[in-house]
């Protein structure tokens, strides 16, 4: 296959050579233990490869957003010990302070892990003297870290402009799933957008109406486009003011052929709690005191039915209220019916960002998907068309 970037295939010898590996191990902490290790286990393939090549491996991540300055509390020294045994292999921590006379007395196929990137405030301004401090730890560049891609930081851009670069494993997957989904799909393509509000998805929907056949749009953002076509949606959640927005881009996706599909009947409550009492109506039977919750099962059957006619499908976001039983039915019903329509190999899965990663493990069918991304706010901006800059310097 040919590629607009190198891989880890592509660097030959590497026994004896210092690889900078940039990883996303930004990973929810709580009590001192990770709850989520979903990006611990994304980083193994590589740096186990790199250093069974007999590399010298110094893992570069950052950890929240310290903004510049050291904070213990989001030290890299937290996050080695859970990496270290996800991994199965010893794990050094490298202190910023004499960062370079550790890496000098690392043997081949031994593995550091620097101190959080963003300690240096020079790592978010992409800083040429950051990017060369980080450069003169290493001898190659790796970026494994799609989920931080979209950051123009000294370890996220800068490195693959100073030493030879590749992609990662990871990097590579998350690379190669996209340009199936959305970048050379095969047609007809659907993709999912849900969520609370529109307007944090604006330029996603914008995009995606000139790139697929079908946008099916659920969670609360689609009470705006019921809204925007006349619907009274009751108490339900509704940006009011974006239904002109939400006009433009029923419009724009008329022009481009691309079929919106908003629910048409919907499950709705009078309040917002677990199992409330509920009913299932046709859109145009919200009542005033009513707020639509989840899509109803007559619209669930129909999508169902569209995503058996695709070749492609790109998911982002819940379609109800997923959290609050039982407005995670209908999520659940089509994340199964894309599952199963994969499993039986007549539909290329992709998902990612926010919570559709976990609305797809409650529905227990992530492992079923073609591809479930690690990434937040990158596959998002994937989604909106935007150039990465962590990807865009790999390309060059
Ligand atoms: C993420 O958690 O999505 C990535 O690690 C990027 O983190 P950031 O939003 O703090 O840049």
């Amino acid at each position: 296959m040919t590629r607009a970037f190198k891989t880890l295939d592509d660097m030959g010898d590497i026994a004896g050579k210092r690889v900078l590996v940039r990883e996303d191990l930004n990973v929810p902490m709580a009590d001192g233990a990770v709850t989520d290790d979903t990006r611990l286990r994304a980083a193994v393939q590589t740096v186990a490869e790199l250093a069974d090549r007999g590399a010298i491996v110094i893992v570069l991540a950052h950890f929240g957003r310290p903004k510049g300055m050291r904070n213990p509390a989001m030290s890299l020294s937290l996050v080695t010990r859970p990496f270290s045994q996800v991994l199965g292999r010893q794990v050094a921590f490298l202190d910023d302070e004499g960062a370079g006379n550790a890496v000098a007395m690392m043997r081949p196929g031994d593995i550091g892990l620097l101190e959080n990137t963003r300690f240096d405030p020079g790592e978010e301004k992409n800083a040429p003297e950051t990017v060369d401090r980080l450069a003169s730890l290493g001898d190659l560049y790796v970026n494994d870290a799609f989920s931080a891609a979209h950051r123009a930081h000294a370890s996220t851009e800068g490195l693959a402009h100073r030493l030879p670069a590749f992609a990662g494993r990871q990097m590579e997957a998350e690379l190669d799933a996209l340009d199936k989904a959305l970048g050379n799909p095969e047609h007809p393509v659907a993709a999912v957008v849900g969520g609370a509000k529109v307007s944090s998805k604006l330029d996603v929907l914008r995009h995606l109406v000139e790139k697929v056949d079908h946008l099916i749009i659920g969670g609360g953002m689609a009470n705006t486009f019921l809204a925007a076509r006349g619907v009274d949606v009751g108490k339900s959640l509704c940006e009011h003011e974006l239904t002109g927005i939400a006009e433009e881009i029923l419009d724009a996706a008329d022009k481009a052929n691309c079929t919106v599909h908003l629910p048409y009947d919907v499950v709705v409550a009078k309040e917002f709690r677990a199992n409330p009492p509920v009913r299932t109506v046709n859109v145009h039977e919200v009542a005033p005191d009513e707020m639509i919750l989840d899509v109803g099962p007559a619209a669930t059957e129909a999508l169902a039915d569209v995503l058996k006619t695709c070749r492609t499908l790109v998911w982002n976001g819940p379609m109800g209220a997923f959290e609050t039983p039982p407005f995670d039915t209908a999520t659940v019903a089509l994340a199964k019916t894309a599952a199963a329509l994969t499993k039986e190999g007549s539909l290329v899965s992709v998902a990612g960002g926010g919570d559709t990663v976990a609305a797809l493990n409650q529905a227990g069918v992530a492992d079923d998907f073609s591809f479930v991304s690690t990434a937040g706010g990158a596959f998002l901006e994937w989604m909106e068309g935007k150039a990465l800059p962590g990807v865009a310097a790999l390309q060059q």
